[in-house]
């Protein structure tokens, strides 16, 4: 696995959950991911960057466009310093929430996306690595 290109979007304000959708969406359109596969890539990202701003108040993407072979294919990685999270296992789990919200976000991110892993504990932060590979 080779990686390619690199970068990162910093979320510290709402507006840069909106700049973390575009730079994926063009990262995922370069890549050749095609219109469905890059709404997908898309959505999941703006789910994990909403989390990071709504739960640790800032953070960072990092995303990776990686090379397997023939196979192309995109990471990102969703890194915060935040109060953690006490059970991965529950968190995604659909209907779990502790934001008053849907707790749609991580298992809808896991299901729209290839591979997720997750590292996150009470006061060590949270990370959140996703990848979906475009298949030829
Ligand atoms: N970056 C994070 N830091 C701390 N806790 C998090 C983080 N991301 C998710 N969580 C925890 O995992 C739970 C589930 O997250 P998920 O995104 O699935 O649902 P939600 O954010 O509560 O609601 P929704 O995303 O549907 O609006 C959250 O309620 C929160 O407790
Ligand atoms: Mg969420």
């Amino acid at each position: 696995m080779n990686v390619e290109d690199q970068g990162e979007v910093k979320i510290k304000q709402e507006a840069d959950i909106a700049m973390a959708r575009r730079a994926i969406r063009d990262l995922a359109t370069k890549l050749g991911f095609g219109v469905t596969e890059t709404a997908r890539i898309v959505t999941a990202a703006s789910e994990l960057s909403r989390n990071v701003f709504k739960y640790a108040g800032a953070g960072v993407m990092q995303w990776r466009a990686l090379t397997n072979g023939e196979n192309k294919g995109v990471e990102l990685r969703f890194e915060d310093q935040g109060p953690g999270i006490a059970d991965v296992n529950e968190a995604v789990r659909e209907g779990y929430s502790t934001g008053g919200g849907l707790g749609m976000g991580l298992p809808g991110a896991k299901r729209l996306m290839d591979e997720m892993e997750i590292d996150s504990g009470i006061g060590k932060g949270t990370r959140v690595t996703v990848r979906k590979w475009r298949r030829r």
